[in-house]
């Protein structure tokens, strides 16, 4: 098995020389060859075109966590040969991620958890926050660098431009404004809805201009694009970064937080219990070292080495090379796009502006409900994406230029449990292993469906607003059950 993964890597790294043969390569992703239905009975090579939602995992993934299956133990405790090796490869695990990201080890921590969103939690509670602190964050962010921020602090929302982009000018301004409460500056580093990448470096050297720290959540660019936190003392330095594993080819449950170990050794963690300790009295608690602290209870040891294992593959692609490959999807998607009439294209469609952005394009079909044509790709297509909001509300319904008044009365029609015309787009979104091929089927289908050249009587469901083919029974059993 072993001899099988060099090989597949070998082969990798030769067909690299070339940046557009990234998507060719054959085996990259597991499951990548097998067929599903569509609902005229045929069979069709799935599309995955939402890898901004997750991703597949890679076939070298898979691979190395069955090597690892036979020997898996607990960690930390055990005294077993299995226990003792299942620990060393969790701990490597926690390396290979700090050394991705540039991260110095001596000084920085790797806290392994579920995932970004619960990274950012976490991070919600163990940043030292006084009285009257201000996070500064931005209208872009997903809910995840949203929400738990509002539960902490003041939240100051920098503002985007009308097409989605950061308008660093207020930032510049809001930063002036609350300079002395600023603790810190929470923003994305490529935007879920737009692909929009931000200025993270030049954003940290203004936050540490002012004395504030700058957080990064790179869920939807650290397998896009090379990320690199730089030398604790360099003024572009990126003081905390999170990531997903299940956005990084590896979904099997693991995300990390890495930040300053002072930070996180300066106090006690939100979640306690098993493995977070030194010392247990019955009065007294003796805080262990980090990331044992922040690691409450037995580990996902298995998604820290699949994550360790992704990584590994990235790298040996090479981070250039799939940004490389991914603007070239990005160029050759909005050319063809913006050929078509009766298409919106939100945040940027200009393919000579597609290096300021991952490949994650925003859409609409004039006069076709977004949750229809999700609907008919999925169903007749074969192509996965994902309609709606992107779990970003604000930056959705600006994007749309939706009123205050359309805005409450669609809220209030959901609220009552009607989701029929929530407003939203559809969204395709590339991987590494995605082709000009994938691109060709996706257009084909969207005129397809503005001639309204499909097949299916489809229905809307009012609570999620999702559309259905009337009378289609899911072939689900045929591919996948539990007895
Ligand atoms: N943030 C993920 C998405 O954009 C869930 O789909």
């Amino acid at each position: 098995m072993a001899d099988k993964v060099a090989n597949n890597m070998t082969e990798t790294a030769e067909q690299m020389n070339s940046k557009s043969s990234l998507g060719k390569l054959q085996g990259l992703i597991y499951g990548s060859d097998i067929k599903t239905p569509l609902l005229d009975g045929t069979l069709a090579p799935y599309i995955n075109l939402d890898n901004a939602a997750s991703t597949p995992p890679m076939l070298s993934v898979v691979n190395r966590i069955q090597e690892f299956l036979p020997f898996y133990s607990s960690v930390h405790r055990g005294t077993g040969f299995k226990s003792r090796l299942s620990t060393v490869a969790y701990d490597e695990a926690h390396e290979i991620v700090a050394e991705f990201v540039g991260a110095d080890t001596e000084t920085n921590t790797v806290i392994f958890g579920k995932n970004t969103t619960e990274a950012i939690n976490k991070l919600s509670y163990r940043f030292p926050l006084g009285p009257g602190s201000v996070i500064i964050t931005t209208q872009m962010e997903h809910h995840s660098n949203d929400l738990p921020w509002r539960n902490q602090a003041k939240v100051v929302h920098i503002k985007v431009t009308p097409e989605g982009r950061l308008d660093e000018a207020d930032f510049d301004k809001q930063l002036a404004k609350h300079k002395g409460k600023i603790a810190l500056v929470a923003v994305s580093a490529a935007s879920n809805v737009t692909g929009f990448v931000q200025p993270i470096h030049r954003l940290a050297r203004k936050t540490h201009e002012i004395g504030a720290k700058i957080f990064v959540d790179a869920a939807q660019f650290v397998a896009h694009r090379k990320l690199d936190m730089l030398p604790d003392d360099h003024p572009e330095h990126l003081d905390f970064v999170v990531l997903s594993a299940h956005k990084m080819y590896a979904p099997f449950g693991t995300g990390a937080l890495i930040g300053p170990k002072a930070v996180f050794l300066e106090s006690a963690p939100e979640y306690r219990g098993g493995g977070t300790v030194n010392i247990v009295t019955e009065t007294d608690v003796y805080w262990g070292d980090t990331p044992d602290r922040d690691e409450a209870g037995s580990p996902n040891v298995v998604g820290a080495v699949a994550l360790a294992a992704a990584i590994k593959t990235l790298t040996e692609l090479g981070m250039d090379n799939v940004a490389a490959h991914e603007e070239e999807l990005i160029v050759y998607s909005l050319k063809k796009m913006n050929t078509m009439s009766g298409v919106t294209i939100y945040g940027e469609s200009d393919p000579t502006r597609a290096n300021e952005k991952v490949g994650v394009i925003p859409f609409n079909l004039d006069n076709v409900p977004h949750f229809l044509t999700a609907a008919i790709l999925g169903y007749e297509g074969g192509i996965g994406v994902r309609s709606g909001c992107f779990c970003a509300h604000p930056y959705v319904v600006h994007l749309l230029n939706i009123d205050d008044g359309a805005q409450q009365s669609w809220q209030e029609r959901m609220l009552s449990g009607d989701k029929s015309d929530m407003p939203g787009m559809v969204r395709a979104s590339f991987g590494c292993y995605n082709t000009t091929d994938d691109i060709d089927k996706l257009i084909d289908m969207l005129v397809r469906i503005q001639r309204k050249d499909y097949q299916g009587n489809y229905i809307q469901e009012i609570r999620s607003g999702e559309f259905v083919p009337k009378d289609y029974q899911e072939p689900h059993s045929s591919y996948f059950k539990f007895s």
